[in-house]
């Protein structure tokens, strides 16, 4: 089962993500690391940034990429990272990959594929998770064994992202994800969500029937998972209180 933390606030759940990176770039600094993009992670950005990490030799991997976007726009993953994540991080660019982000579109996903485990794989894998209950940009459908491809993205969605964008016809309609079987690959899931229009699909991920159906609920199948979420993307668990009493009363050697 997922640990489950309840925070009070973003900051706060950023700061736990962040002490789960901190341990793991501690105990080794070449750890490699799932990124996520949009609003979700950029709590532990933050929380991360502020520590003062030595963060060079981490290496990184996007969960995912729009299709259609003219390289350097704004709003490409591979922009959000750099600016996001990279720079604020001391991140090293050459260390970081965005698939797609060299070669053919053809060939992208058993490239990307590839250059995880060539790395070694995942250490450890922040995840956001979409309305439709998606994970990287897996849309509802989408096998458990999925490998990185390309997607369409759900009109839900492309609506959800109109914010970053100027108008709705300007979100892409198509992506290229990390699959939720390579997100199952790595050793770490940490799943953040914020909000009362995020509880139904966090919730269907961490309580309701595995489906391929609610993406998200993949996480069930993977033995390490820890899901922080403040009260309101809390508020539709009907475990809540238990996930509470395991969290306050946790082992002092337990890790996150
Ligand atoms: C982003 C990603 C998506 C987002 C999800 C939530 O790289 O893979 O799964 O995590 O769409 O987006 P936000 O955080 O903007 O609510």
């Amino acid at each position: 089962m997922a640990e489950v933390v309840i925070v009070r606030s973003m900051a706060a759940a950023g700061g736990v993500a962040a002490d789960a990176i901190e341990q793991l770039v501690r105990r080794n600094p070449r750890a490699v690391l799932g990124l996520a993009t949009g609003s979700t992670p950029l709590s532990t950005w933050t929380a991360l940034a502020a520590r003062n990490l030595d963060l060079a030799q981490v290496r990184g991997f996007a969960l995912d990429e729009y299709v259609g976007l003219p390289a350097g726009h704004p709003q490409s993953y591979r922009s959000v990272i750099t600016r996001e994540v990279v720079e604020p991080l001391g991140l090293n660019p050459e260390l970081v990959r965005v698939p797609a982000d060299s070669g053919p579109l053809e060939t992208a996903g058993d490239d990307y594929e590839s250059a995880i485990t060539d790395a070694g794989g995942v250490d450890l894998q922040i995840l956001g998770i979409g309305r439709t209950g998606h994970i990287g940009f897996n849309e509802p459908g989408s096998s458990f064994a999925s490998l990185t491809r390309i997607k369409t993205l759900t009109q839900q969605t492309r609506l959800d992202n109109t914010r970053f964008f100027d108008s709705p016809e300007q979100v892409p309609m198509h992506c290229i994800t990390q699959g939720l079987g390579t997100i199952l690959r790595a050793r770490h899931l940490v799943l953040l969500a914020f909000g009362a229009a995020k509880a139904r699909a966090l919730a269907g991920a961490v309580e309701g029937p595995l489906t391929a159906s609610l993406p998200g609920s993949a996480i069930q199948l993977h033995p390490r998972v820890t899901v922080i979420v403040d009260e309101a993307a809390g508020s539709d668990l009907v475990h809540a209180d238990y996930y509470r009493y395991a969290w306050n009363n946790r082992l002092e050697w337990e890790r996150i």
